[in-house]
């Protein structure tokens, strides 16, 4: 018997040790490893030495640090994803053994910062993913060892732009792909990005931007087709020079800042422009220019504005498929609108337009007008209960701008009342 006992107490402590670690299975000289029970302490071992080994993924798999010589001779290995661990920091030389890698995959860990030369021996990387770390800082030359870089994510992290030094890119002309997103990019240096020579996207959401930052417009930058601006807090669009060197921009995205004012001559060296994206901002008026001479202009996005005129010449001579100017303060177009917008050019396919405050006499010439089109709406919920459009007694479509306030104002009413009824049910 108690030669029994013993034998147990080995088979579960060999079943604990190996539950304990991530479990790693190889697919095709790929290896994908799954979380064990606890934290991990990544050392030799576990996926090291294979000389066939092209790709190892060990995401989420509770990985604390990576031990020296934990990526020992795989001299084949082109892949390393080790998103989604909580390593607080890499120490210097833990990278250098897998000559080959292209591929590395850092985001969602708990990274403050990278000793200098982490990355001098991987001098082949073209993409590095360092998404939702916690970096604070960037040593000027951490990148300079990376000159075939052409994808970096440095998304949500915690370093400030103005504290990044100018020349941080300098070694890697050539990438084609950098986001910014969710950190502080007020005053980082204009030159910050002067080495690059084929950008393509730009992104820019949730960096505090009180302006278009001349980083992001400068003249080598001219490659570039997607600038994404979004979610910032940029008011005005005054000078008609800020674009003037994007002029293959396709995708021009300024959702939700706090836009009131923009220059008429602003988009006019976007000869490539295909999508302008202004939802969620403050325009009033739109310049009559605003969208002039762009030919290859597909999608204008207006959505929730302060527009009350939405002018047929606005659109004139692009080719328009896509227009969304709902949640604004609309309440008529002009007879005939989307008709206009064909013989004058445009190929309008989608037109969204609920809500808006419409005069339901306006409205339902609107709705007769697409449908005999064959243009695409959402037709919203017209239930009978939420306000889709108001009418005084005159079932009569007013197009004239003396009536908008007026028809705002019973709209706002007919709205406060339905959702005081939402609410009492
Ligand atoms: C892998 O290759 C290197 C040199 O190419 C060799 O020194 C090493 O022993 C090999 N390792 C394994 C585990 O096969
Ligand atoms: C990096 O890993 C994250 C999380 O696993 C994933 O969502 C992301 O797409 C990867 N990044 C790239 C560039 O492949």
């Amino acid at each position: 018997m108690p030669e029994y006992g013993a034998v147990l107490v080995a088979v579960l402590s060999t079943i604990a040790i190996v539950e304990a670690k991530p479990k790693c299975k190889t697919f095709a000289d790929n290896v994908v490893c799954t979380a064990g029970t606890s934290d991990y302490e990544l050392v030799r071992g576990l996926v090291s030495d294979n000389n066939k080994t092209t790709g190892i993924t060990l995401r989420d798999c509770r990985i604390t640090s990576v031990e020296y010589e934990s990526f020992n001779d795989l001299n084949s290995l082109t892949y390393l994803d080790l998103s989604m661990n909580k390593i607080q920091r890499l120490k210097l030389g833990v990278l250098d053994e897998p000559k080959k890698l292209t591929y590395l995959n850092l985001s969602y860990n708990q990274i403050t910062e990278f000793p200098l030369g982490l990355f001098d021996q991987i001098t082949n990387l073209d993409l590095i993913d360092l998404k939702g770390n916690k970096i604070n800082k960037l040593e000027l030359g951490i990148f300079d060892p990376l000159p075939k870089l052409k994808f970096v994510d440095l998304s949500s992290n915690a370093f400030a732009g103005k504290d990044l030094n100018p020349y941080i890119f300098d070694q890697s002309p050539h990438i084609t792909f950098i986001d910014f997103s969710r950190n502080n990019m007020e005053d980082a240096p204009d030159n910050l990005l002067n080495a690059f020579q084929s950008l393509e996207i730009l992104n820019l959401d949730r960096c505090f931007l009180s302006n278009v930052p001349s980083f992001a417009t400068k003249t080598n930058l001219r490659t570039m087709k997607h600038l994404i601006l979004s979610t910032n807090q940029i008011a005005r669009l005054d000078n008609a020079n800020t674009f003037v060197n994007l002029e293959n921009l396709q995708l021009l995205d300024l959702t939700a800042n706090m836009i009131e004012t923009i220059n008429p001559n602003i988009l006019a060296p976007l000869r490539h422009l295909q999508k302008v994206d202004l939802k969620n901002n403050k325009i009033a008026v739109i310049p009559d220019n605003l969208f002039k001479n762009l030919p290859k202009l597909i999608t204008i996005d207006l959505y929730g504005n302060q527009l009350q005129n939405v002018p047929v010449n606005a659109f004139r001579e692009i080719p328009l498929k896509n227009l969304n100017i709902a949640n604004n303060k609309v309440t008529y177009l002009q007879d005939n609108f989307c008709l206009e917008l064909r013989n004058s050019g445009g190929k309008i396919k989608k037109l969204l337009f609920d809500p808006n405050p419409w005069q339901c006499a306006c409205l339902n010439d609107l709705l007769k007008e697409v449908k005999r089109l064959g243009i695409e709406y959402k037709s919203g919920k017209y239930d009978g209960k939420r306000p889709v459009c108001v009418s005084t007694s005159e079932f009569t479509c007013k197009r004239q701008d003396s009536v908008n306030s007026l028809y705002n104002d019973m709209f706002n009413e007919a709205k406060r009342k339905y959702f005081k009824q939402q609410k009492n049910k």
